[in-house]
C-alpha cells in the first residue's frame, strides 16, 4: 500500500493510472477502521482496479469540540487493517492541507435532505460532510465511491450533491455492517463502556421489533412503542425515532403502497451517540 499525505503527489501517482484507462474505486474514512469500513473496500474491489481509501477526522463535520476531541485515532492498526486486505492507496491528510487555514464549511441546499434527522440535532453536520467529501472527490476523481446504509442519511445527501454539482463519479451504497449481536459496527463503539456495550444491542433488537410492528400498526403506534421502551431503559436514551420516506427523508404520518419507507435511529449511552436505521416493508 501507497500513503499519501499531501494531495499534489497522490494525483500525480493516480493520473498514471488514469492514462492507463485504470478505474478508481474510493472509500473515504474517519479511520479507528472496522469490519463496516472493510465491508466497503471489498465491495469496490470487485469493481474496480485501483482502490484508494481516506482517512481524514474531519473537523468541519462535528458540530461539539468535545466529539472532535476524544474522536478514536488509531492509525497503526488502520495502516495494519487496510495492509490484510490488500488496499492499494490511502490519502491520510493533515487538516492543514484539506483546509489550508481556513476550517470553514461550503454552504450548500440539498433540497431539504438536510434538515431532517441528524440535521435537526448536529447543526451544520452535513456542510461539513458536504464540504470534504467533494474535495476529496475533487482531488481523487474516482470512477465510483462508496458508502455505508449505517449513515443512510449520509448517502441520500452525498447522492443530492453529485447529482446537484454534476460531479463525476457513480456513489454506491452498502449495507450496514453489525456484530454479532446485531450492533451496527462504528467507531464510536470502543468509548462504550462495558455496560453500555452489553446495553447496545438493545437498539437493533427494538429496530427489528417495530419492523414487524410496522406491518400491522400504523406510524403512531410504532412510534410510540419504541419511545416507551426506551423511556423504561437504565442506560440509552432515545434522542431520536422516526420513520421517513427513503426518498425524501421526510417523517411520514400515514403509510402509502408504493413508498419505500426507513426507521431510523439516534440514541444516546452517555456521551456517546450511537445511529441505526431498518428498512421498511410496506
Ligand atoms: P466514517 O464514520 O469513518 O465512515 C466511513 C464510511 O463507512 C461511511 O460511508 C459509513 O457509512 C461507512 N460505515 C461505517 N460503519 C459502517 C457499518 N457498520 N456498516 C457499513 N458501513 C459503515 O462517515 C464518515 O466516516 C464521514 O462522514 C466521511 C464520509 C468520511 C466524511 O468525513
Amino acid at each position: 500500500m501507497v500513503v499519501f499525505t499531501e494531495k499534489k503527489a497522490l494525483i500525480a501517482y493516480l493520473s498514471n493510472f488514469k492514462a492507463q484507462k485504470k478505474t478508481i474505486g474510493f472509500i473515504p474514512t474517519m479511520g479507528a477502521l472496522h469490519r463496516g469500513h472493510l465491508s466497503l473496500i471489498k465491495k469496490a474491489q470487485k469493481k474496480n482496479d485501483l482502490i484508494v481509501v481516506s482517512i481524514f477526522v474531519n473537523p468541519t463535520q462535528f458540530d461539539k469540540k468535545e466529539d472532535l476531541l476524544k474522536y478514536p485515532k488509531t492509525i497503526q492498526n488502520d495502516l495494519k487493517l487496510l495492509e490484510s486486505v490488500s488496499c492499494d492507496v490511502l490519502f491520510n491528510p493533515s487538516v492543514e492541507e484539506i483546509y489550508s487555514n481556513n476550517i470553514v464549511s461550503e454552504k450548500f441546499d440539498f433540497d431539504g435532505l438536510e434538515h431532517e434527522m441528524e440535521g435537526e440535532f448536529r447543526t451544520g453536520h452535513f456542510d461539513g460532510v458536504g464540504t470534504i467529501v467533494k474535495t476529496l472527490i475533487e482531488i481523487i476523481e474516482p470512477n465510483k465511491a462508496y458508502f455505508g446504509q449505517k449513515d443512510f442519511q449520509q448517502l441520500q445527501i452525498v447522492k443530492k450533491m453529485v447529482r446537484k454539482y454534476r460531479l463525476n463519479v457513480k456513489i454506491k451504497g452498502c449495507p450496514i455492517f453489525r456484530e454479532e449481536d446485531g450492533l451496527a459496527m462504528s467507531s464510536r463503539n470502543v468509548r462504550l463502556t462495558k455496560a453500555q456495550r452489553t446495553a447496545a444491542p438493545f437498539i437493533y433488537k427494538t429496530l427489528k421489533k417495530a419492523y414487524k410492528k410496522f406491518n400491522t400498526e400504523n406510524v403512531h403506534s410504532v412510534i410510540e412503542w419504541v419511545e416507551n421502551k426506551f423511556k423504561k431503559h437504565p442506560l440509552l436514551n432515545l434522542e431520536y425515532f422516526t420513520i421517513a420516506d427513503e426518498k425524501t427523508l421526510k417523517t411520514i404520518k400515514t403509510k402509502e403502497s408504493d413508498k419505500k419507507y426507513r426507521a431510523f435511529i439516534a440514541v444516546f449511552a452517555g456521551e456517546i451517540r450511537l445511529i441505526d436505521n431498518i428498512r421498511l416493508k410496506s
